[in-house]
């Protein structure tokens, strides 16, 4: 299966092959999300999400560029905003911002005054409403073109868990979320974000995707699994999958 075809009307897939293949479509996408977004409106602002398949995609950014494959991309008209964000300090070993520049992002020409870190250490309500007015300043109207998410083995994206607070947020764009079973605070944008967002992406890679797969794309918006959420009619979000994770896809 190498074309995105639709699941239902608010989500679609595509199972590019092994898991190099799958890295290697991702990055392309991606450049060519940037490309499309950066000749549309002058620019690519894109939320980053943690988690290991994200960060092989950023290592495989970096050797596209250094290797001249990415077709040109103006790397200077690129931000980095995040997705979610563990209460730690930045260079902390679980810090998001962290893991991102370290795979990668940091060797590519993008300027740092273009690196919008979310700072969550600790995640208050403050540091959340000055992130959301910052995305609402730089961005506009539609918020990011490209809104990078994992899935969690308990259906959890970015850091909106299971059964946390945040998931009933209706308006705020970004908001600290307390999660009892780790009994720790994250920052998180939310579902009102994400939906206001150009284009949402799942990323998933292996065996231990198998099972969740299927769960989140068959139970329905108001079920257990937050992933469920994601996607609307206007803007189906798009999930990329290895062979390995799409083993029990839904047919
Ligand atoms: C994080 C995330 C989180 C992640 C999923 C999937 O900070 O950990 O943003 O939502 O995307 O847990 O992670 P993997 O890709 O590592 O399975």
């Amino acid at each position: 299966m190498k074309e995105i075809s639709p699941f239902d009307g608010r989500r679609s897939y595509i199972i590019p092959g092994d898991v190099e293949e799958t890295i290697s479509f991702a990055a392309h996408h991606w450049i060519h999300t940037a490309l499309r977004s950066i000749q549309q409106r002058g620019r690519f602002a894109v939320a980053l999400s943690g988690g290991a398949t994200p960060k092989a995609i950023y290592q495989k950014l970096l050797a596209l560029w250094e290797q001249k494959g990415d077709e040109g991309l103006d790397w200077g008209k690129v931000h980095l905003f995040w997705s979610d964000e563990r209460g730690v300090p930045p260079d902390h070993p679980e810090s998001n911002y962290r893991m991102a520049l370290e795979s990668g992002l940091k060797k590519l020409p993008i300027s740092p005054s273009h690196i919008h870190r979310m700072e969550a250490s600790p995640p208050t309500l403050e540091s959340a409403s000055l992130y959301e007015q910052k995305i609402e300043k730089l961005l506009g109207k539609e918020l990011f073109d490209l809104v990078m998410l994992g899935i969690g083995e308990d259906g959890h994206t970015a850091s909106l868990f299971p059964g946390t607070e945040a998931l009933k947020e209706e308006k705020r764009l970004v908001i600290p979320n307390y999660l009892p079973d780790k009994n720790v605070w994250r920052m998180t944008l939310t579902f009102p974000c994400i939906e206001r967002s150009r284009k949402a992406v799942f990323y998933l890679l292996g065996e231990g995707k198998r099972g969740i797969v299927p769960q989140v794309l068959l139970s329905g918006q108001e079920g257990p699994f937050p992933a469920s959420r994601v996607g609307t009619t206007e803007r189906p979000a798009l999930l990329i999958l290895d062979r390995a994770a799409a083993r029990d896809l839904p047919q």
